[in-house]
């Protein structure tokens, strides 16, 4: 059987998302893949006691830590080979990878957003303004998707969808909620499909 995709997960906050996909691996009889590194631009994320209550290595590392963002990408770079990533989660990850990271792990880095992409995706389109912004456009459905990573924000290509009613009396928190719940289903069954792809091409 060949070894579990080696995964890391970026996230900016509490990393509820990390918690979905850590679980559905964990409770597979041979999960495909393993999340063994958690990333955050932030010193102190709520994920970051999840990874440590779970034995997953936690590091800090943001462009705010160099004085030249060649020196973050190298050092983002170092890491991600030194642990042998071979697929990377953004789970609510606030931040553009560097160019270099999109263009090594080309097909292999899953980003989760909490609407039905093309729509309501790009700059700025992030938490609360996202739901708002879908409530405004007064339409029956929102969703989360899970897409592909390139060098801008929420433009590859999107992988899955799950979709979710809106209702008329829908605040922005109460269907952040709602699409939340859609991402804790989707994102997990994604990660699983894409780890069996890329282990599926490893060599015995
Ligand atoms: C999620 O709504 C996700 O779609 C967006 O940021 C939020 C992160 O939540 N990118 P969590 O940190 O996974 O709980």
């Amino acid at each position: 059987m060949r070894d579990p995709v080696r995964i890391a997960a970026f996230a900016s906050g509490r990393g509820s998302n990390v918690r979905a996909i850590h679980a559905a691996l964990t409770s597979m009889e041979a999960p495909p893949g393993m999340i063994v590194l958690c990333v955050s631009n932030n010193p102190n994320p709520g994920v970051f006691d999840y990874a440590r209550e779970n034995g997953i290595e936690t590091v800090r590392l943001s462009p705010k830590m160099f004085s030249d963002p060649l020196d973050y990408q190298r050092a983002l770079m170092d890491l991600l080979s030194e642990r042998g990533i071979e697929l990377v989660v953004l789970a609510g990850y606030m931040r553009k990878l560097p160019p270099e990271a999109v263009r090594v792990y080309h097909n292999r880095i899953l980003n989760i957003h909490p609407a039905l992409l093309p729509d309501f995706g790009g700059d700025g389109m992030y938490g609360s303004h996202v739901h708002e912004a879908v409530l405004a456009a007064d339409v029956a459905e929102s969703g989360a998707s899970v897409h592909l990573v390139d060098e801008e924000y929420d433009t590859g290509a999107v992988v899955a969808q799950e979709r979710v009613p809106v209702h008329p009396d829908d605040t922005p928190e109460i269907l952040a909620a709602r699409v939340l719940e859609a991402e804790h289903r989707l994102f997990p069954r994604v990660v699983v499909e894409w780890a069996e792809r890329i282990r599926s091409k490893k060599p015995e």
